[in-house]
């Protein structure tokens, strides 16, 4: 299943909502591959490299191929493509493409080494952008409860998707969208925002949006978990406070709602997957 993470805003937590959910499905066992296809290589760094692939991103796009192209990090069962694009070449290489947009998708068509493929994406309207949703199962989006990001959500990131609908013609369907309340503070105003989001219909993409009930608080778990290039669920197990879950909690809560069918414990000391067959193009 390959799951992208998106949004027409930059800064509201994509790659930080990539890194972590990726590090939860390798450590509850999952072969699990994520693709930093934003020019700024964040996620690129986020978790230590213990072994570099002679190419990244660039190779995966112009050529289709992903052979070369995986780097190991230190956590067991994680891979990724690193993004190797500083002068931004990669927009225009697409724009120029007939195919350039389903690039993506192609290339990880019949990968059958991962179960779990995490896209992240650059926080502006582009062919990069275009590329990594057209490649999708399913696409992410963290939306900060502020006025500004949920109307945002509710103009360009849906623009967005309406814009690529016709691609489902060239064999590239947009997936379907689940809007994820991210940074959560405890201010009235956060909480009226969440609760606007999920009473909207969103006009014309209505059914192809959901907006999930797992919320991700504002803590500073997340922030400290990458500077210890950790994923937080293994940073933070367990909080004293009653009013914010931990983020092990957190992440679990979102995954067993976003996955389903995926299984990854709860117990403190989380078993390893027992690897269900995870159905492809399946929410
Ligand atoms: N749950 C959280 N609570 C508090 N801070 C967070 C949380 N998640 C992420 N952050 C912080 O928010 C900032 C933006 O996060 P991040 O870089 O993941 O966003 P982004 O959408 O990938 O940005 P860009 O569009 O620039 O790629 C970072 O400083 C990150 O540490
Ligand atoms: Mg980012």
């Amino acid at each position: 299943m390959i799951i992208t993470t998106c949004s027409t805003k930059g800064g509201v937590g994509k790659t930080t909502l990539t890194a972590n959910l990726a590090g939860l499905l390798a450590d509850a066992g999952y072969r699990t591959l994520v693709i930093d296809a934003d020019i700024q290589p964040t996620l690129s760094s986020y978790y230590p490299i213990e072994s570099r692939a002679a190419h990244g991103l660039y190779q995966l796009v112009t050529t289709g191929a992903i052979d070369d192209t995986i780097s190991q990090t230190t956590i067991d069962s994680l891979d990724i493509v690193i993004s190797d694009d500083p002068d931004g070449n990669l927009d225009n290489w697409i724009l120029h493409s007939p195919d350039g947009r389903i690039r993506m998708r192609r290339a990880l068509t019949g990968l059958d080494a991962y179960d779990f493929v995490l896209v992240d994406t650059q926080g502006a309207i582009g062919p990069l952008q275009d590329l990594g949703v057209l490649a999708a199962d399913i696409l992410i989006s963290p939306i900060p409860p502020e006025i500004l990001s949920a109307r945002e959500f509710a103009r360009g990131t849906l623009a967005m998707l309406e814009r690529l609908q016709p691609m489902q013609h060239m064999g590239a369907p947009v997936g379907h969208l689940y809007g994820l309340c991210y940074r959560m503070d405890r201010t009235v105003d956060a909480r009226n925002v969440a609760d606007t989001l999920r009473r909207a219909t969103f006009g014309d993409s209505r059914g192809a949006i959901t907006i999930l009930d797992t919320v991700i608080p504002a803590t500073v778990a997340y922030r400290e978990a990458a500077t210890a290039r950790t994923p937080v669920h293994q940073w933070e197990r367990r909080r004293d406070s009653q009013a914010t879950p931990a983020a092990r909690e957190t992440m679990l809560q979102l995954v067993n709602e976003l996955l389903p069918h995926a299984e990854v414990g709860c117990e403190a000391d989380m078993p390893r997957a027992t690897r269900p067959a995870i159905r492809h193009g399946q929410p």
